[in-house]
């Protein structure tokens, strides 16, 4: 019997280039998530065309029509519970979330981030790692947890720096990297393969074989 494929909601405030990845991702039908709504805090987010145009159901659901954040999450959290979601991906949301919202999603909800965490955390990490002299940079899919880009790690890329880099030069390297993990590591999360015990990541069972050509961590098929 094979498993009922999980029902993802996306979370985003922008281009939706990391939704667009997972939204490819998810056409195989071996996929073990759907993605059943692409939920914006914002109208005007590029990626909301993009995810109609693939026929996936979206939302606005605009932060400034309420008055506190707590409000705001819960009108989330209706949402995404009467569409039955199992799983939430963050990907370029960019509104911190109350504990409460990030406790009722415990285990459920994943993020990108575009450094390799702990290292980072909050706005401008390309701007940030060049100034530090980084000689390898990257991106993170973690467990959300209370705490800003924080949380148990599912799995990391990391890019070479260049020394004449720009932020923007190498936030498109590691862009390119954040597509290629973020739909690996939801597939494990949806595939029951990540899960969480003291804070860390564990794998259930085994991993697939690796994926040539970047350091990505754990292991991942292409
Ligand atoms: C991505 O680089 C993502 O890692 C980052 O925002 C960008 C969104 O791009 N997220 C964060 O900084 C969260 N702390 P996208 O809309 O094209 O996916």
């Amino acid at each position: 019997m094979t498993m009922a494929r999980k029902r993802v909601a996306i979370l985003i405030s922008g281009r939706g280039s990391n939704m667009t990845a997972l939204i490819e991702a998810a056409a195989d039908p071996d996929f073990p998530a759907e993605i059943a709504l692409v939920l914006s805090n914002r109208a005007d987010a590029g990626g909301l065309a993009r995810a109609a145009e693939a026929g996936i159901a979206t939302a606005v659901i605009d932060h400034k029509g309420f008055s506190s954040r707590a409000e705001f999450d819960a009108a989330m959290d209706e949402r995404l519970r009467a569409e039955n979601i199992d799983l939430v991906c963050l990907a370029g949301f960019m509104r911190l979330l109350s504990d409460s919202f990030v406790e009722a999603w415990r285990d459920r909800m994943i993020n990108i981030h575009p450094s390799l965490l702990p290292l980072f955390p909050g706005l401008d990490t390309h701007e940030r790692a060049i100034a530090a002299g980084m000689r390898l940079h990257g991106c993170t899919v973690h467990f959300v947890r209370a705490q800003m880009d924080s949380g148990p790690i599912i799995g990391q890329a990391a890019v070479p720096v260049a020394l004449d880099d720009t932020p923007d030069t190498l936030a498109k390297r590691v862009l390119a990297a954040e597509h290629q993990i973020y739909p690996l590591a939801l597939a494990l999360v949806a595939g029951g393969l990540a899960t969480v015990a003291n804070e860390r990541l564990v794998i259930q069972g085994e991993l697939p074989t690796e994926l040539g050509g970047m350091l990505v961590s754990p292991t991942f098929s292409a």
